[in-house]
């Protein structure tokens, strides 16, 4: 190697190193994130060194014609899974399992169900899932089927809609007429924006599936991409819309 092309790698050495370092912190994107899949030991990483290539691709990416599929130019093996939904005496809302998974929530559990490696995309087939075994130190999210133990997902949001969410976007719900029985009026509506983050309404991060109207998806409390997100930077990363501090993520919808 000569000497110009020895510091050019040096250069690039130390440009990903710092953007690796950058990419933790909440907001500042995919690169060097919890989502940069090159980063962990053990995976195949991508030939071309791509971030963006575990989930998406410019060519030949995956098509559906399931109805209410969501395939953003997508790389990834989906997983075949059916997942059984959350349940409760409370719960206003009804989730079919047939249409729970549309939109990005099933994107995700293309990785998050354990079934698909992560490191599988193109025409790469990955090893490491994100199961029990897997010395990641998470389990997937749903293990045995079942997203029962899991924040509702899927339902029709809004009250307009015929959905749950009947709450005003501030204030107190009592200004609110009493709701019937499918809604929540302690539940804010689509227009009310996330705590500290209030660039963002909540109905900017719901999804038109098959229903025709907006549901609730991962991707509702989530940013994938560590864009959006805005956890405390001294917190455990979990790409959240709202800070879990003083749990603002929750109080963004719930008046509790
Ligand atoms: C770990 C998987 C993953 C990686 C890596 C990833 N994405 Fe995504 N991307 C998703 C998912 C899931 C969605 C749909 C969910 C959503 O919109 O929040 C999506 C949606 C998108 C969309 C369409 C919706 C929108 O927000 O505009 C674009 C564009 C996009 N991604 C670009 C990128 C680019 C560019 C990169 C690399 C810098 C990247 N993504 C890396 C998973 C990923
Ligand atoms: C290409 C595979 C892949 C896809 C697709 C994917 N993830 Fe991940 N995700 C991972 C991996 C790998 C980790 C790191 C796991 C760990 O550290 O235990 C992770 C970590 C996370 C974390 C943080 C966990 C922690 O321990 O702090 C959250 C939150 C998360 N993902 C949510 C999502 C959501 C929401 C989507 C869809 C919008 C999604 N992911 C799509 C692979 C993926
Ligand atoms: C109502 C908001 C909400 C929804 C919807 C949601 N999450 Fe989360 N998720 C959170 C919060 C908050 C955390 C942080 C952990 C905590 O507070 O206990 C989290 C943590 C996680 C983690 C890391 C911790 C762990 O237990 O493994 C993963 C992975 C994750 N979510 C994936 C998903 C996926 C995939 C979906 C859709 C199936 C989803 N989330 C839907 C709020 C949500
Ligand atoms: C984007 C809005 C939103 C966010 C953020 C959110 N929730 Fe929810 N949550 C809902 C909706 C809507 C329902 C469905 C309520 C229903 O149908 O009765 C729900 C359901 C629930 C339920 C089940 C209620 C029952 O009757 O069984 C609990 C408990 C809950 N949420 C707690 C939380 C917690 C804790 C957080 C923060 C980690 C959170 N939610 C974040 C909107 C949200």
């Amino acid at each position: 190697m000569n000497k110009k092309m020895m510091l050019s790698a040096l250069g690039i050495v130390a440009v990903s190193s710092s953007i690796a370092i950058a990419g933790t912190t909440p907001g500042s994107g995919v690169l060097g994130s919890i989502h940069d899949m090159n980063k962990y030991a053990g995976v195949t990483v991508d030939t071309q060194g791509r971030v963006c290539a575990f989930c998406h691709t410019p060519h030949h990416a995956l098509t559906s014609t399931t109805a209410g599929d969501y395939l953003p130019l997508w790389s990834h093996t989906l997983a075949t899974t059916t997942y059984q939904p959350y349940a409760s005496a409370t719960i206003d809302s009804t989730i079919s399992a047939a249409t729970m998974m549309e939109g990005p929530s099933k994107l995700c559990m293309s990785c998050h169900d354990g079934s698909v490696a992560v490191d599988t995309h193109y025409a790469t087939t990955g090893a490491v899932t994100l199961n029990a075994k897997d010395g990641w130190g998470q389990a997937g999210i749903a293990q045995t089927s079942s997203l029962s133990n899991d924040h509702p997902i899927g339902f029709v949001f809004d009250a307009s809609e015929g959905g749950v969410a009947a709450g005003p976007v501030t204030g107190d719900p009592s200004t609110v007429a009493p709701s019937d029985a499918g809604q929540d009026k302690w539940i804010r509506n689509k227009e009310a924006t996330y705590l500290s983050n209030t660039a963002l309404k909540i109905k900017d991060r719901l999804y038109t599936g098959s229903l025709g109207k907006q549901i609730m998806t991962c991707a509702t409390c989530h940013d994938v991409h560590n864009k959006k997100n805005v956890d405390a930077a001294n917190a455990t990363n979990y790409l959240l819309l709202s800070p879990n501090l003083d749990s603002q993520i929750c109080l963004t919808c719930h008046i509790k």
